[in-house]
């Protein structure tokens, strides 16, 4: 057992009492370290900000702009603004304005085997505004309008040939031009054949008809008008 301690009146104190003094002093010690933490902690912050306050007391005052830079930042910006302008531009100009099925866009066909027989009569297809016609030499999408004066000529099987009712221009059913007032052949649209989603052909200028793979799609774009021949 340990011996009992005098306290510091001098009187002697119990092991209780000395126990109760030993965690009293400790306390007192441990709330001194923490008090010089917070102050070590403390300066640390002033001397920051005292560093960050002489830096900014060092720094040089902001030069003028001259006209010369002026007028540089000024060009730039304006450049900046035309660019942006035409990159706008060029973007909506590189959107389809027609959508699919509407007069203008794309009209998919399906596939080869879904088009006219070649000894069939031509189908008419309103919304493209175009006559699907299938012969010997493949297929063609003939814009309805006659070349004339833009009545919408009649497919007549009794004579096996496109005829107009406003003047009698007659076209045969490639729509090559027959006789009557019209200046030149049946007009066409643009037909893309298509393998595994690639274009493979498609009507160029001369407006030859595209060769029929049953197993190959067919899209008519209404939006690239192909004149007929002149006669
Ligand atoms: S508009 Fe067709 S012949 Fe005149």
């Amino acid at each position: 057992m340990a011996n009992p301690k005098p306290s510091d009146t001098g009187e002697e104190l119990s092991p209780e009492q000395q126990k109760f003094a030993e965690i009293k002093q400790q306390q007192a010690a441990d709330s001194e370290y923490r008090g010089d933490r917070g102050q070590y902690m403390k300066s640390g912050r002033q001397q920051k900000e005292e560093e960050k306050a002489v830096k900014k007391a060092e720094r040089p005052p902001a030069k003028p702009v001259t006209r010369r830079e002026f007028l540089n930042y000024a060009w730039g910006a304006a450049l900046g603004v035309v660019l942006v302008e035409a990159g706008v531009a060029t973007f909506f100009f590189a959107l389809p304005r027609f959508k699919e099925g509407e007069f203008g866009g794309i009209f998919p066909l399906g596939t080869g085997s879904t088009l006219p027989p070649v000894d069939a009569a031509p189908v008419r297809n309103l919304d493209g505004q175009f006559w699907l016609s299938n012969d010997t030499d493949g297929v063609r999408a003939l814009y309805r309008v006659c070349t004339h004066l833009g009545c919408l000529y009649e497919w007549k099987d009794q004579t096996v040939r496109f005829e107009c009712p406003c003047h009698g221009s007659k076209f045969v059913k490639a729509g090559q031009y027959i006789e009557g007032p019209a200046p030149r052949s049946l007009d066409q649209f643009k037909i893309q054949k298509l393998v595994n989603g690639q274009v493979v052909e498609e009507t160029t200028t001369g407006g030859q008809a595209l060769t029929v793979d049953p197993n190959a799609e067919y899209v008519v774009d209404t939006g690239v008008v192909i004149r007929g021949q002149s006669v």
